[in-house]
């Protein structure tokens, strides 16, 4: 049964009706362009097809009762009334609830069933998903636009200021605006968009390491101070204002670990370029080429990606048919991707799964992803 088949069986259950809402937010992964969101620079992201599947009608009150059918377990709270405290995985729902309200909207409540194929703390974006469906929930319930940008900025806020980790914009807003069959090359300062084909015949493999990290991370939020520290040393708004060659006239000033970190980052956004360069010349090779040099840099200078995150991407690369593979998302633990001919993808699949294992006590879980549309309103069946 599919998860979307699920959450509206378990609607029904409930409630005595078909869902009058239904709603798909997915998870992501990320091409490249990685810890350049918070610098202001540029990611190049798709929406995958797992997602968080939320069924609701409206409410006459100001509350949301909410069950997540993956935990188990019921979250009520009012719009009037948000408070810390109450499930771990209900405080992205209230957090999207304050957030949207400090931003002026005026929200009505909701009652539903919601779950999701995502695996939760793998770096495929399962809050940003939870975020967006709530925002859209709310957006359809209050009946405002889904404006990408805005409902974007919200879900950072709510994760931020709420929830507590300082992340950039990128999830929320692939979650909230992907498109199918494409990766989108964001602009984190302006949060323009365009949307990039995949190029053809390739598949994007997602190669889970099975090993996680914690959701608040304060590796995480190091990191971005560091950043921060080098904007500071370069003195512009953020490293997204630092070419490469003011970067390599003033390097040598610098204190070594911030060095390296504004590295990463300064040539992470060069690459990310000429990533979506390759993609409309749909020259595989240079691409997965840039996808392993930015592998290298997150290994190397930025230093988030662990031994299992290493081995894998070393076990993909001994692949045929494999252009290229990274890690993908914060890092410290979860996924990498790999850029693999479409014909070989299902071999590849079962030679990597064996190659991870023999190198590594855990179970590697992989998949062939397509790149799916952002967050809506799914008509109920
Ligand atoms: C997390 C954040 C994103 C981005 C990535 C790293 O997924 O939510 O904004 O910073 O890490 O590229």
């Amino acid at each position: 049964m599919s998860v979307q088949q699920r959450v509206t069986g378990q609607f029904r259950q409930r409630f005595d009706q078909a869902p009058p809402i239904l709603i798909r937010a997915p998870g992501r992964v990320n091409l490249i362009g990685e810890h350049t969101a918070y610098n202001d620079g540029f990611v190049l992201p798709l929406a995958i097809d797992r997602a968080i599947w939320l069924a609701l009608r409206p409410r006459h009150d100001g509350e949301i009762r909410v069950h997540s059918l993956d935990f188990d377990e019921v979250a009520r709270f009012s719009l009037e009334g948000l408070r810390h405290g109450i499930a771990a995985w209900a405080e992205y729902l209230q957090g999207v609830a304050w957030a949207l309200q400090e931003a002026g909207y005026e929200l009505r409540g909701w009652e539903g069933v919601f779950a999701g194929d995502i695996p939760i703390g793998a770096g495929l974006s399962s809050s940003a998903a939870l975020e967006m469906a709530a925002a859209r929930a709310f957006a359809t319930v209050s009946d405002f636009t889904w404006d990408v940008p805005t409902m974007a900025k919200a879900g950072q806020r709510a994760e931020n200021d709420w929830v507590g980790l300082n992340c950039g914009i990128m999830d929320q807003m692939i979650s909230a605006g992907g498109r199918a069959g494409h990766a989108l090359l964001i602009d984190c300062r302006s949060l323009r968009t365009e949307a990039v084909p995949l190029p053809p015949d390739t598949s994007v493999v997602v190669l889970d390491t099975s090993t996680r990290r914690g959701l608040v991370d304060s590796a995480y939020n190091e990191r971005r101070e560091q950043c921060e520290a080098a904007a500071r040393f370069f003195g512009v708004p953020a490293l997204r204002d630092v070419s490469l060659e003011q970067f390599q006239t003033r390097a040598g000033a610098m204190p070594e670990l911030v060095r390296r970190r504004a590295r990463h980052v300064v040539t992470e956004d060069v690459r990310t370029l000429q990533a979506v360069e390759a993609m409309r010349r749909g020259d595989r090779d240079t691409l997965g080429r840039l996808l392993v040099a930015g592998h290298a840099s997150l290994r190397d200078d930025f230093e988030i990606a662990n031994d299992q995150l290493n081995a894998m991407v070393a076990c993909a690369l001994e692949q045929e048919g494999c252009f290229g593979a990274r890690m993908t998302g914060g890092g410290f633990g979860g996924c990498a991707i790999a850029l693999v001919e479409a014909g070989a993808a299902e071999r590849f699949t079962r030679s990597v799964t064996a190659c991870y294992e023999a190198a590594t006590d855990y179970e590697a879980s992989i998949y062939i992803c397509s790149a799916a549309d952002g967050a809506e309103v799914v008509p109920a069946v």
